[in-house]
């Protein structure tokens, strides 16, 4: 049978892309390549010896070992729930474990928000620029992008209100240490953005991916926090929350959660039905022992390596002179957001690393749902060490500053925002 499968997609799967990310995932395991491309922890960093030491001792222990090869709850594993739940309280979130739902990895807990939310055409908020994954799972729902600048001082609160009046279904923010810019909302901005949206009765969507990596000062405070406090009359901003284990202990387990009010709770909970029935019950009884026994422990081995790695790759920029080249400086997380000048296209700067340099970067388009961008880039600095990343940003550094004296002929404009 000769049959077109394509012609028979819904419209819904002709939105979907493949990763930019994931294609240069391809290259990054090319000898000699230096690659700032992925988001990924360092593998060398992963609990290994806990994990197995927690599956062993799971399927060994008589009270477990049949219980972690059935069917689970939908809602999540109870002792993992009330575990992250008691982690929370620690961030002076009120939370029970009735509230939380175990996703498969916090990637889910986006997709299901835009299944719970959003109609083809419904506006939702995003910053300029967003983690990609988010766009990704929200493009799905054939939503319309309305992208709110930010910079270092947050998001911008003018630009902000003018939206939110307009009644969108959700504002979506990472509000510490972002991927893709690695920067952090100041608290007044926090606090002006709760006040907004609960002014207008739109929730946000609070994506913590990185709130663990804090290297130089404590986390501020949650949005999800703020809100609690923030209430007023018995209104308070509608916040729902998505965690993760994936950058704190491992991202192979695909193990995160969602916090909200009840009534976005008990929605979600037919979707995680639907979707998979329930997260992999023997994975959230790992987590829930190594997250238990052992994670402040790792989370300050990770802090500590991937501070060094941070302030190598902050260094070695400030040691090239890459003319009118500007970056953020993360106090957490894993990336460093870097612009060039307006009249440079990152992509060809890639091209050129690729081709004659030997490393890799995420040029930053694809990070912008309004075709802005294209003179900006992401460098993960967590998975190489000090020296690699030195190296790897004096090549970047060689390419970008053979690429402006090639001139204008080889550049392309960038449109204005
Ligand atoms: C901001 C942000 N949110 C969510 C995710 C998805 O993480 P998970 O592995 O929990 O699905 C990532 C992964 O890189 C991320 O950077």
């Amino acid at each position: 049978m000769n049959l077109n499968a394509a012609s028979l997609f819904s419209s819904r799967a002709a939105t979907l892309q493949p990763s930019a990310i994931r294609e240069l995932s391809k290259l990054a395991r090319e000898p000699g390549m230096i690659s700032f491309a992925g988001g990924t922890p360092d593998p060398a960093l992963f609990p290994v010896e806990s994990i197995a030491a927690a599956a062993a001792d799971i399927l060994a222990n008589s009270g477990l070992q049949r219980e972690c090869l059935q069917y689970g709850v939908s809602e999540g594993y109870l002792p993992l729930r009330e575990a992250i739940a008691h982690y929370m309280s620690r961030k002076r979130i009120q939370a029970s474990a009735a509230d939380v739902l175990i996703t498969c990895g916090s990637q889910q807990g986006l997709d299901f928000i835009g299944k719970l939310f959003v109609d083809p055409g419904d506006r939702i908020l995003v910053t300029r620029p967003s983690y990609l994954g988010a766009l990704q799972a929200f493009s799905l729902c054939e939503p319309c992008f309305v992208a709110i600048p930010q910079d270092t001082q947050g998001l911008d609160l003018v630009a902000l209100e003018r939206e939110l009046a307009a009644r969108p279904k959700f504002l979506y923010l990472v509000p510490d240490f972002a991927n893709p810019t690695g920067l952090s909302l100041p608290l007044a901005n926090r606090l002006a953005i709760i006040e907004c949206a609960r002014r207008y009765r739109v929730p946000i969507v609070e994506d913590q991916a990185y709130e663990a990596l804090a290297y130089d000062d404590p986390p501020l405070p949650t949005l999800y926090e703020l809100a609690q406090l923030d209430a007023q009359g018995g209104q308070s901003a509608c916040v729902i929350y998505l965690g993760t284990f994936s950058k704190m202990l491992v991202p192979g387990l695909r193990i995160g959660w969602m916090l909200g009010p009840a009534a976005i709770h008990r929605a979600l909970v037919p979707l995680k039905q639907a979707a998979d029935l329930h997260s992999s019950v023997l994975d959230q009884m790992i987590i829930a022992r190594v997250f238990e026994r052992a994670l402040d422990e790792h989370l300050a081995k990770l802090r500590s390596t991937y501070r060094a790695r941070r302030d190598a790759m902050i260094a070695a920029l400030e040691g090239c002179a890459v003319p009118g080249l500007d970056w953020s400086e993360p106090r957490g997380g894993m990336f460093v957001w870097l612009t060039f000048p307006e009249t440079v296209d990152a992509a060809e700067i890639l091209a050129h690393c690729i081709r004659n340099h030997r490393v890799l970067f995420v040029p930053g388009a694809p990070f912008h749902t309004d075709g802005t961008g294209r003179n900006t880039a992401r460098l993960c600095f967590a998975a190489a060490s000090p020296e690699v990343i030195r190296e790897g940003v004096r090549r970047i550094a060689q390419a970008a500053t053979e690429v402006l004296d090639a001139g204008p002929k080889a550049q392309t404009r960038v449109p204005a925002p």
